[in-house]
């Protein structure tokens, strides 16, 4: 039995891709399975959390005790996340939230021609960023997936989206990160840093809520 260091605590996890609508039958997304964010709100729960699950399509079932919120879209999710964290104590933004939606959703299959076809694509919102940038915002982490120069990437996203915290993987290793059972961390904040070793995504996701729960309680 694990001791309850966030009993009560209400944490919203953002997790898995999201979908992005090029017409009625064709989107863009990304290889996120989602088994971190589901392995942290798993996590979070045991640990004495209230936990609500904002999520991308996935193929996980939800871990049970927990709250889950699915939602497809960029947009969809940033209004989710927007109309729950008010009451939030920790929030976790690990969704590979798409950075760019095409400009509009045609309305019809787009048919093919013999012209090449370009598609325009618009910023989504950061909504990790808009999380931790509210007034009364919630302790924050955010992820970063990154293929070099990860500490200098993640201490950059970790004082541009104004975060508490930042967890960086290295997602050029195929043995971890996108989609595989294993995942390996390091967890930056501003006074310290520290290295989560290779391990299954569940065990992983324990010492990354203990980490929080000490920092959150800092
Ligand atoms: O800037 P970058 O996409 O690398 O940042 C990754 C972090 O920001 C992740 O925690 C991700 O969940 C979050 N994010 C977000 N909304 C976006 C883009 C990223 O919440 N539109």
């Amino acid at each position: 039995d694990v001791p309850k260091l966030l009993l009560g605590k209400r944490v919203l996890i953002t997790a898995g891709p999201t979908r992005e609508d090029i017409d009625p039958v064709r989107y863009i997304t990304n290889h996120s399975s989602g088994k971190m964010g589901y392995a942290l709100a798993q996590a979070a729960q045991k640990l004495g959390a209230e936990v609500t699950l904002v999520s991308g399509p996935v193929t996980l079932s939800p871990p049970s005790g927990v709250n889950i919120l699915k939602v497809s879209s960029a947009e969809q999710m940033h209004t989710c996340v927007m109309q729950n964290v008010k009451n939030s104590d920790i929030f976790i933004g690990c969704a590979a939230v798409a950075d760019y939606r095409p400009i509009q959703k045609n309305s019809q299959k787009i048919k093919k021609s013999d012209q090449e076809l370009t598609l325009t694509f618009v910023k989504n919102p950061d909504i990790l960023s808009d999380v931790a940038h509210l007034a009364n915002a919630p302790f924050t982490l955010g992820f970063a997936a990154e293929t070099q120069n990860i500490k200098q990437y993640a201490l950059g996203k970790l004082q541009r989206k104004k975060l508490n915290m930042i967890a960086a993987n290295d997602v050029s290793d195929e043995n971890i990160g996108f989609n595989s059972e294993q995942n390996a961390l390091t967890v930056f904040w501003p006074e310290g840093e520290l290295k989560l070793e290779i391990a299954d995504k569940n065990i992983l996701a324990t010492q990354l809520m203990e980490l929080v729960a000490k920092r959150y309680t800092k």
